[in-house]
């Protein structure tokens, strides 16, 4: 068979690791294997090339994804879906393996339902919030940068008797904020799904500094509110293809409205695409070759219009319907054992 596989939204540590696996794999069970290069972008276009044992070695490891990534949909540009279904058939791609997350595989979910193409979805994002799978690869690599930059901000902070605020990614869920908070040691941590009150916040910092603690660490998802506010903040209006503004600058904020309401100095550090950058872990390495390894079984199984998906220590298919019904948020237990360390 000739199976295809492309790489669509944000990059993510492990991307190739999951490549090579499904090249690997593929070749080894007598399939022939089409890159299609920068996500549902090059799809359209027929722009793809002969993946091999030879042009997918050596990247294992490395970041990023050798095939490019873009935002494109094809729901949102004209005859996409239809030049999708020309371009597969002239490749003669039987079937195909995108890997991405809710907005990749949601384009792949929609093609498989309506005009029935032989999709096997691989979940990825490091903000590990697609549904029914335990995690995604690229998530383990951003927890543990964000935690050696919290350690870093750490003994500066002591230093110097400040509030540090750290900006870290998460769309709709803080499981980046809450598992590199607890792993820092965070004295506050702020996510989408919990609204915030910022003098509760600076409650409770005042608190922690009258039992002579003198620096405090703040973690705060890009996603986060404020009680009964509008929505997270954007540094810009224009969505992208998918509808979503660009978050980012609630750090900023928090920063000024710790010090201006407590008289603590504070700074605020943004990690930004620092947290999708560089070599995955082993962790994730190991995941995305799971994965990768997974959907060619999926395809000889003939499982379309599934993803597969991490549940406990087993590699399952599940249906991209289910995965993509709604976001996984945090576990409220997870928050509640960050919260015994608050303040
Ligand atoms: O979806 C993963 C993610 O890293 C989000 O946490 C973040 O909001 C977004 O991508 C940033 O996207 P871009 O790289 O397009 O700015």
């Amino acid at each position: 068979m000739r199976v295809g596989i492309l790489t669509g939204g944000g990059d993510c540590p492990g991307l190739n690791a999951v490549i090579r696996a499904v090249v690997r794999k593929g070749i080894r069970d007598g399939h022939t294997v089409a890159g299609f290069r920068n996500g549902w972008a090059g799809v359209m276009e027929g722009h793809c090339f002969e993946l091999d044992l030879e042009n997918t070695s050596g990247i294992l490891h490395r970041g990023g994804t050798m095939l490019g990534t873009s935002r494109t949909n094809p729901f949102r540009t004209d005859g996409g879906s239809g030049k999708v279904k020309a371009a597969l058939e002239a490749e003669g791609v039987e079937a195909l393996i995108p890997i991405g997350g809710e907005d990749t595989l949601g384009v792949a979910g929609r093609l498989w339902k309506e005009d029935g193409l032989p999709v096997v979805g691989v979940p990825k994002t490091i903000d590990n919030d697609l549904g029914c799978t335990d995690f995604t690869f690229g998530f383990q690599t951003a927890v543990q940068i964000v935690t050696d930059a919290i350690d870093r901000l750490h003994t500066t902070a002591e230093s110097h008797n400040r509030v540090m605020v750290v900006e870290v990614m998460g769309r709709h869920a803080g499981w980046i904020a809450v598992h590199s908070g607890i792993a820092g040691g965070a004295d506050a941590i702020l996510v989408p799904e919990r609204p915030f009150d910022v003098d509760e916040v600076c409650d409770r910092l005042r608190r922690r500094h009258e039992t002579g603690r003198t620096f405090s660490i703040v973690v705060i998802a890009e996603g986060a509110m404020r009680q009964g506010g509008e929505g997270p903040s954007a540094t810009e209006q224009v969505t992208d293809a998918f509808g979503h503004a660009r978050l980012g600058g609630i750090g900023v904020e928090l920063e000024h409205e710790i010090e201006d309401r407590t008289g603590f100095e504070s700074r605020v550090t943004i990690l930004g695409h620092v947290q999708r950058g560089g070599t995955p872990t082993a962790y994730d390495r190991v995941l995305a070759t799971r994965f990768g390894v997974a959907a060619v079984d999926a395809v000889n199984d003939g499982a379309f219009g599934t993803m597969v998906a991490l549940h406990a220590t087993e590699i399952r298919q599940v249906p991209l319907e289910e995965a993509l019904r709604e976001p996984k948020l945090l576990d409220e237990a997870l928050y509640e054992t960050a919260e015994v360390f608050f303040g």
